[in-house]
């Protein structure tokens, strides 16, 4: 990826924070959408935030790309403390966020989705065969070969959007990128072609931002857990300090699973309930097996 060279400050000594936030908090009114979250975010790392629904994690990112302001506590960016304005400003102090359904624009071609905002042009017109060849390059650099750079991207495959959504960031010089569910509404294939890109990423000494529900695919490629809960950090670990099943574990929230399973367990299939015989598979299978739902998808489509 040597879109990412110029990117990257070889000078600057890896483990450096790209982005921190200490007691962060964010309140609408009086609903307390965040409180006290400590984020680090370092180069050459995907750090994973995960979380239930409204655990806080679009706020999260939305204070980071410069969406909506902290009301607590201070972010400081490669060491500089800062509020973002817009998204705009955010994107110019090179953080970049890729969302999953706003992306890109479905009816434009792949080319004009590359270089949305940031047209090459030769005089007062475009220079497309230019921008078209660049984000030819740029794509397959990640693997992905369009042959028609004029196809509308609403025709591709989810998990391709996603990665020119992706090359689109690190060719424009982002430093830290934030993925918002990347992977939740891919099949298995899908999934994988973006986690590549994560570790692509990462090697190219990009911070990456990952959030997720899932915990089998943060594990995958994350290098530091980050749980929400409630607005609330509940967990902050580093990779050696946690096993897949203690994540999935977390995440899962121990002690509710124990209960949900033993209250599935009291309505035991085969037994006759009101008089009907319940049959197998009706009521679902009291086992509770935390983070594949989001990911049943039955997308097989090849990238
Ligand atoms: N604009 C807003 N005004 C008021 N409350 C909000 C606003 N945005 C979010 N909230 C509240 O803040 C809390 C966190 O929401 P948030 O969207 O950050 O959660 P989330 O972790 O992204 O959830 P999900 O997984 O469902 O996307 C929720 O209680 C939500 O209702
Ligand atoms: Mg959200």
């Amino acid at each position: 990826m040597t879109a990412t060279a110029e990117v990257e400050p070889a000078a600057e000594p890896r483990g450096e924070y790209m982005l921190e936030l200490d007691d962060v908090g964010k309140s609408y009114g009086n609903v307390h959408a965040l409180r006290g979250v400590n984020i680090r975010v370092r180069q050459g790392e995907v750090t994973c935030v995960l979380g239930d629904n409204g655990a806080g994690k679009s706020t999260l990112i939305k204070i980071i790309a410069g969406l909506h302001q902290h009301t607590d506590g201070v972010m400081r960016v490669e060491g500089k403390e800062t509020k973002f304005n817009s998204p705009r400003e955010a994107q110019a102090r090179g953080i970049a966020t890729v969302y999953q359904d706003l992306a890109l624009a479905p009816l434009m071609s792949v080319w004009r989705n590359f270089f949305l905002g940031n047209e090459i042009r030769k005089g007062v017109a475009l220079d497309v065969a230019e921008m078209k060849r660049i984000a030819g390059e740029e794509l397959e650099k990640m693997g992905i070969v369009i042959p028609d750079m004029d196809r509308p991207v609403g025709s591709l495959s989810g998990g391709q959007r996603q990665v020119i959504a992706i090359a689109r960031a690190v060719y424009f010089g982002a430093k830290v990128v934030i993925l918002d569910e990347p992977t939740a509404a891919l099949g298995v294939k899908q999934s994988g072609v973006v986690l590549k890109y994560i570790v692509k990423m990462r090697d190219a000494g990009l911070g990456v931002i990952f959030i997720t529900h899932n915990p089998h695919h943060a594990y995958l490629v994350g290098s530091h857990f980050v749980i929400l809960k409630l607005g609330r950090v509940v967990l902050d670990a580093h990779r050696d300090e946690l096993t897949l099943d203690q994540l999935t574990g977390e995440m899962a929230g121990g002690q509710e699973l124990a209960e949900l399973s033993h209250e599935l367990r009291a309505v035991d299939p085969g037994k006759t309930v009101e008089g009907h015989e319940v049959r197998h598979g009706s009521v679902g299978s009291p086992t509770v097996d935390s983070g594949s739902g989001e990911d049943a998808g039955s997308d097989d489509e090849k990238a």
